[in-house]
């Protein structure tokens, strides 16, 4: 491991849940955060890039930042104003702030680049739709062998968030996921059923807020999301913060190694995780699907990374 800590590769489109597994990502002080990666989900391309520059450069964090593909490989963007705003991080998201500088390679040459190159197989953790990972795997099959695992944010064996069947990640680039979960390469998916159940309650927020500058910033975030989330939910599902800490914190999670499909072809179920819990198919199973989920410890591990953030900002 890259000095004791796990190399990864975060691949984003904040989004605020993106915006909060970032901060976890450079808080928790047991990632080596090689490289993060956007694309277009919550928001346009032009939009999750720079909410990721901003954010990182916000936090503290000192990482290349390559954009990615602006659009699915065959569909039209869906975006989720309704959830993250018209710019990805509620009223934080405003261009025509200091834009800190893009970096000069593409999504695709970073991860294929530092995959081929990094020393060690490398963890990657994609929490939006999983373009940019299908077009690596597709035009470079050869990174295969330096993936230690894909740890992503998607997916559901139960009840969808875009539509009944699907969640949106899977929903918005369907035959990306097909062929990331058709890939070979282990995969854990962190889906809806696990982060609807790790929620960050009220009080949890408040408690933010008191730590200082980040927690605060963290804290509004929150307010924002919440407009969307509190009419179903008494707190906010941090999907993408869940993906991170399965990689740092595999226990965080229960699993059960099952076969998992994609649908890309129906009309109600398109995007839709087919999860065989009883192997009726007699696929070979091909992921680790999180099914249980330790919410204290999560809500923790948050915490902590946000003080460690303010300390090293003072
Ligand atoms: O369904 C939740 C996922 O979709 C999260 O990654 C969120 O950021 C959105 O991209
Ligand atoms: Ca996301």
């Amino acid at each position: 491991m890259s000095n004791g800590k796990i190399p990864v590769i975060i691949d984003c489109d904040p989004g605020i849940d993106d915006a909060v597994a970032l901060a976890l990502a450079f808080g928790c002080g047991k990632l080596d955060v090689l490289g993060v990666t956007t694309v277009a989900g919550n928001t346009t391309g032009e939009n999750t890039h720079r909410n990721a520059r901003k954010f990182l450069s916000f936090i503290g964090a000192d990482v290349e930042v390559a954009r990615g593909a602006d659009k699915p490989i065959l569909r039209p963007l869906v975006t989720a104003p309704q959830v993250h705003g018209e710019t990805g991080l509620g009223g934080l998201g405003e261009p025509g702030d200091e834009d800190p500088d893009a970096s000069g390679r593409s999504a695709f040459d970073l991860i294929t680049d530092t995959l081929l190159n990094h020393p060690e197989k490398v963890t990657l953790v994609p929490v939006g739709p999983l373009t940019n990972l299908a077009i690596a795997l597709l035009a470079k099959p050869e990174i295969k062998r330096k993936i230690e695992k894909i740890v992503l944010m998607g997916g559901a064996a139960l009840e969808g968030n875009r539509t009944p069947a699907a969640e949106f990640n899977i929903y918005v680039d369907p035959e990306a996921a097909r062929i990331v979960f058709e890939s070979g390469v282990p995969i854990t998916m962190i889906g809806l059923d696990v982060t609807h159940k790790a929620l960050i309650y009220p009080d949890e927020i408040e408690a933010l807020r008191r730590f200082g500058r980040i927690g605060r910033t963290v804290a509004e975030l929150m307010d924002f999301y919440g407009n969307h989330y509190r009419k179903r939910f008494e707190g906010n599902p941090i999907h993408d913060a869940l993906a991170v800490a399965a990689v740092f914190e595999p226990d965080i999670v229960s699993t059960r190694h099952l076969s998992v499909c994609v649908e890309t072809s129906a009309e109600f179920t398109l995007g839709r995780t087919v999860v065989d819990f009883r192997g009726v198919t007699g696929r070979e199973p091909n992921c680790h699907v999180a099914l249980g989920v330790d919410r204290e410890r999560f809500i923790e591990l948050i915490f902590n990374a946000v003080k460690y953030l303010e300390q090293m900002a003072q």
